[in-house]
């Protein structure tokens, strides 16, 4: 194996809140049962996800990335240099490369509950970028309340980049928690990079969940495969299926796995019972119009400094900038 690069260090914060064992055990007990999509990124996960995001339908990635290439001039004119650039949710960090080229930072700072897609993603970057500091943070961001300020150079600006629509797998009251978390790491004035996708046609948001190739469906059914290795459960993958509907009235693709017959499944020693038809819900992804996201950013304690979007506003990034600690209660800009 080959020595780490001297400007990467990796740490765990501990920060991993519930087990896997409790999420399924208490997702399990609702009415709707439910499975955190946390979850989904095992490696095998990962993996598909990274080809989901290669699918014709999956527009989200091929639409963030043309818009970033387009405006990371302006991108770039917008955030400070010489920050401390910190990624929740790291992953591969394709994305991210492109945006270190353009904004030079001083540090960078990933963070993933996947150990094995940090490890590649932040190595991939410091091999890249010698004279970037890199600090891969192995930790659940969405439990994380302090970054580690002492392993970070003191009074940089700090900006905070989370691409591919992940804030929509959160509710928007979850939003509005993780920005104001946010808020704390980065300060009064820091920034914060956020791609997020766009409400649009039904058709063209189910068919970006349930991808003609099934690859979005193998994805979806992994989270079984992963509870039969991890928890030692028998699900049976044949006796399930996978389904993604939009509801237009929460702007938010469900992602469901739906049982094809009365059976009964064994969760860390409680057996459940599900109907033909029943269905475990996996996922959220919910679409916000811009001004709808600009406003949930302003209640967040954010003021929006420039949306950049595609022709057809398939997707939308956005540089919000931390109010003051006292509100500041400045308008969100204007649609
Ligand atoms: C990671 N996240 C933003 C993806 C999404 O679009 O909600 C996960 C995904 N689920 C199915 N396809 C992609």
């Amino acid at each position: 194996m080959e020595a780490d690069p001297a400007n990467l260090a990796l740490v765990a914060s501990g920060s991993f809140g519930t087990s896997l064992r409790d999420d399924v055990l208490a997702g399990f007990a609702q009415p709707q049962r439910t499975l955190p999509a946390k979850w989904f990124y095992d490696q095998r996960g990962s993996e598909l996800f990274e080809a989901i995001c290669a699918t014709p339908e999956y527009y989200v990635t091929r639409t963030e990335l043309a818009i970033l290439q387009r405006c990371l001039d302006e991108v770039a004119r917008a955030l400070p240099t010489g920050a401390v650039l910190i990624e929740p949710g790291s992953g591969a960090g394709t994305k991210t490369r492109l945006l270190v080229e353009a904004c030079q930072p001083c540090a960078y700072v990933a963070i993933d509950i996947s150990r094995s897609m940090l490890s590649i993603g932040a190595r991939e970057t410091a091999v890249r970028f010698p004279s970037l500091q890199v600090l891969a943070i192995h930790a659940d961001y969405t439990r994380l309340d302090v970054l580690p300020d002492e392993r970070l150079p003191v009074g940089a600006p700090r900006v905070l980049y989370f691409p591919g629509s992940t804030v929509g797998n959160f509710t928007p009251e979850e939003t509005r928690a993780f920005l104001g978390r946010v808020a704390r790491w980065i300060g009064p004035g820091g920034s914060v990079l956020i791609g997020v996708d766009t409400r649009k046609d039904p058709a063209v948001l189910e068919a970006a969940y349930d991808d003609r190739q099934g690859v979005t469906a193998a994805f979806n059914l992994n989270l079984l495969a992963r509870l039969n290795a991890e928890l030692g459960c028998a699900f049976d993958l044949s006796r399930f299926r996978h389904r993604a509907r939009y509801d237009a009235v929460l702007g938010r693709v469900e992602m469901h796995l739906e049982s094809l017959a009365d059976q009964q499944v064994e969760v860390a020693g409680v057996v459940h019972a599900l109907r033909d038809g029943e269905t475990i819900h996996t996922e959220n992804s919910y679409k916000y119009e811009p001004a709808a996201f600009r406003s949930l950013a302003a209640d967040s304690g954010y003021t929006c400094r420039a949306t950049w979007t595609d022709d057809a506003q398939a997707f939308a990034i956005y540089h919000l900038v931390a109010d003051a600690a006292d509100g500041g209660g400045q308008p969100a800009c204007a649609p």
